[in-house]
């Protein structure tokens, strides 16, 4: 006991240096250790001495450091001593006290690398790494910051990590690289830095890169980029650094870079000072002539390339469905030979959330993005199918009134129904949508129907009802989920509801099922769904009360959402915010009782600030919820409740921080066991 008591004073203490820290997993530890043998133990692990080692716990230095989350190393940033910057002969091979050595293979270090599924920073920087970067470096598929800097990297930079979606940050500062500047850039909806400072990357500079909506910073100072860039670009709103000095551009300057912080110093092109004549650039470019004629291959091949993509994804659409049927008969024979069995859900559905494909930013603006379809504890949910008007029919006993679950204005009317087969299903008519064409309606409902996650009520299927005539009017869409029959999450928050009333450790138990599900609307699938009317009433209960939250995404395919598909980005950033903040208000209700959503925001504050007090938590906590709670617990609770209702966005957490704080008060509630 006293042991565990130290431990989880200890948890406790490092809380206050890093949120997300924890106790690894042996066999991250087990990576780790293996990464600074790859390296050839530079001193700057030294601290990393055996499998006991607490990596998460070790003391940051400038030159390392790590930060996890949930068992896995979620950051890590190592800075070596080998720089690249003063070796200027590198050949391809090892040269001895500058790279690392001729046993080392890069191949073998990305693989083992890449087993740190759950980073999202990483840092490598003058570790002396040399060789060809291979393309499974993109199975780091969270990685948002990624700084591969002052090493000995060459070759071209491999097309597959285009499907690293989340990417933000991609340095590559002082390599070698010598193949032309990737096109695919645009994979990525939210890069914002990107930096080839000082590398040999020739071909043509895409203007289409400073156009990008998201990017704020390039440096491409310094390689042997030719082309020249159209005087009436349009420049990205956000950029405000262009470093593209040194390279052997032509032409003009784009008007639009005027109004940034811009260097073009050592090119070709058509200023008075700090240029090359012109013969510099062609000249260069000349002699490089076998690179050009690849450039301009691989160039001609673009659009063939495209083809090819948009076929891949077609091919894999198919696939997946094909693999769907596949696994329907097979489970249809497993059930029918040993009955259901009901899996228990698993807690690492934070961790597996993962996309799984990029895309270009046609295809996102056709809103067909794709989830990934595996998903651990989702094995077990039936395949979403197309449902005829027929059925939808029957089911309902011709839309009967006593079939009506509820309505709303936005989402149209709520049906009870039973199916030929005698499942019950909840469907929903969604009112008539004149928006969108019978085609990208379908590529929403596909989209929708890929969510699936063991805290979403499962979408069965949908069904399109054109009303018998063209094929270009939608009368209405219906969309069949499974029946969750216990009731919502508010029903058993206050204590009229007499012996439903939740105790707090049910309440954390639902809350982070809603938190985990809401967590992989966001992050797992591409781009993300952010509007996902999250309320009380919305959070179904099963018969085990495990928490379903339903009506998620519909925002997707109902009439009441933006006119324009290009500020698609925008507006899911400003949605984030959204949930964020109704989760908040969940938070509240778990708390003090579901009447506190109605009530006005400047009386909210008030009661806010008042359960910072124990005489006001005494006031005003729901009495359930003070006989079962430990203090310790309950206090997390409202404070991570208080940070996301913040009236400042920016300061509000994300999922990931939403459930890391209630898995912790969980934590504190069932420390030392289950007495209160
Ligand atoms: C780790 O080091 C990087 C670079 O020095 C720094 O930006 C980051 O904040 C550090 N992180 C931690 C957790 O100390
Ligand atoms: C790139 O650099 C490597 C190593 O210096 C060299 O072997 C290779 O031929 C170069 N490739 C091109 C296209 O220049
Ligand atoms: C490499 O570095 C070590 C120690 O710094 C030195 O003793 C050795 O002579 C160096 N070797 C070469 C080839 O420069």
């Amino acid at each position: 006991m006293g042991f565990f008591k130290f431990i989880f004073l200890l948890s406790l203490l490092w809380s206050f240096y890093s949120l997300g820290s924890s106790q690894l997993q042996a066999s991250q530890a087990q990576v780790l250790l293996q990464l600074k043998k790859h390296l050839e133990y530079p001193k700057q692990l030294e601290s990393w001495y055996d499998h006991k080692t607490s990596f998460c716990y070790l003391q940051p230095s400038p030159s390392m450091n790590i930060s996890c989350f949930s068992n896995s190393v979620t950051e890590l940033n190592i800075f070596g001593d080998k720089s690249s910057e003063k070796a200027k002969s590198f050949q391809g091979f090892a040269i001895p006290n500058v790279t690392l050595s001729e046993r080392f293979s890069i191949d073998s270090f990305v693989t083992t690398l890449s087993r740190l599924k759950s980073l999202r920073v990483l840092t490598l920087a003058s570790l002396g790494i040399w060789g060809h970067l291979p393309e499974k470096l993109h199975r780091l598929t969270s990685l948002e910051y990624l700084d591969l800097s002052n090493n000995f990297l060459f070759g071209s930079v491999p097309p597959k990590l285009s499907t690293m979606v989340k990417l933000e940050t991609f340095r590559f500062d002082h390599n070698f690289f010598n193949g032309t500047l990737p096109s695919w850039f645009d994979s990525f909806a939210n890069l914002k830095v990107l930096s080839f400072k000082s590398n040999e990357l020739f071909g043509e500079l895409h203007s289409s890169l400073l156009t990008l909506s998201t990017l704020e910073y390039i440096d491409l100072r310094a390689n042997s980029l030719s082309g020249s860039l159209p005087g009436d670009l349009k420049c990205g709103s956000k950029l405000w650094f262009v470093d593209i000095s040194d390279n052997k551009l032509t032409g003009n300057v784009p008007r639009c870079l005027s109004s940034k912080q811009v260097r073009y110093n050592g090119n070709c092109l058509s200023l008075e000072k700090q240029q090359h004549p012109v013969s510099f650039c062609v000249k260069e470019v000349r002699a490089e002539e076998h690179a050009e004629a690849e450039a301009e291959a691989e160039a001609a091949n673009r659009p063939g390339e495209r083809k090819w993509k948009k076929g891949a994804l077609v091919g894999l659409i198919i696939g997946v469905s094909m693999a769907a049927l596949v696994l329907i008969c097979g489970m249809f024979i497993l059930l029918r030979r040993k009955g259901v069995t009901k899996r228990h859900m698993s807690h690492k559905t934070v961790q597996d959330s993962r996309p799984s494909i990029g895309f270009s930013s046609e295809i996102l603006s056709n809103a067909r993005y794709i989830s990934e379809t595996s998903k651990f504890g989702t094995e077990d949910l039936p395949v979403c199918r197309q449902f005829t008007l027929e059925e939808i029919v029957q089911a309902t006993k011709n839309f009967d009134k006593t079939a009506i679950l509820g309505e709303n204005s936005l989402y149209g009317t709520l049906y009870k129904g039973t199916l030929e087969n005698g499942t019950k299903v909840a469907i929903r008519c969604l009112p008539s949508s004149k928006k969108y064409s019978i085609r990208n309606l379908k590529l929403r409902l596909d989209l929708l129907a890929k969510l699936r996650h063991p805290n979403l009520v499962c979408l069965l299927g949908h069904c399109i009802d054109c009303g018998g005539k063209d094929d270009y009017s939608v009368e209405k869409v219906f969309l069949i989920y499974e029946y969750i029959p216990n009731g919502n999450f508010q029903s058993c928050l206050s204590d009229d509801s007499w012996g439903k009333a939740m105790n707090w450790s049910e309440r954390l138990t639902v809350l982070t099922g809603v938190a985990k599900a809401v967590h992989y609307l966001h992050t797992g699938v591409i781009p993300g769904f952010f509007s996902n009317r999250l309320k009380t009433n919305n959070v179904l209960l099963n018969q085990h009360r495990f928490a379903k939250l339903s009506d998620y995404g519909l925002s997707i395919v109902s009439e009441a959402t933006r006119h324009n598909t290009e500020i698609a980005k925008s507006w899911q950033m400003s949605r984030l915010e959204d949930d964020v903040y109704s989760f908040g208000l969940i938070l509240l209700q778990a708390i003090v009782g579901p009447s506190v959503s109605l009530r006005e925001e400047a009386f909210l504050r008030d009661e806010l600030a008042s359960l910072e007090s124990e005489e006001g938590r005494r006031r005003m906590v729901n009495p359930t919820v003070q006989a079962t709670c430990r203090n310790g617990s309950l206090i997390r609770v409202i404070s991570l409740m208080n940070k996301c209702v913040s009236p400042e966005s920016l300061s509000r957490p994300s999922f990931e921080d939403i459930l890391w704080n209630l898995q912790y008060a969980s934590q504190l509630q069932s420390e030392d066991g289950d007495h209160y």
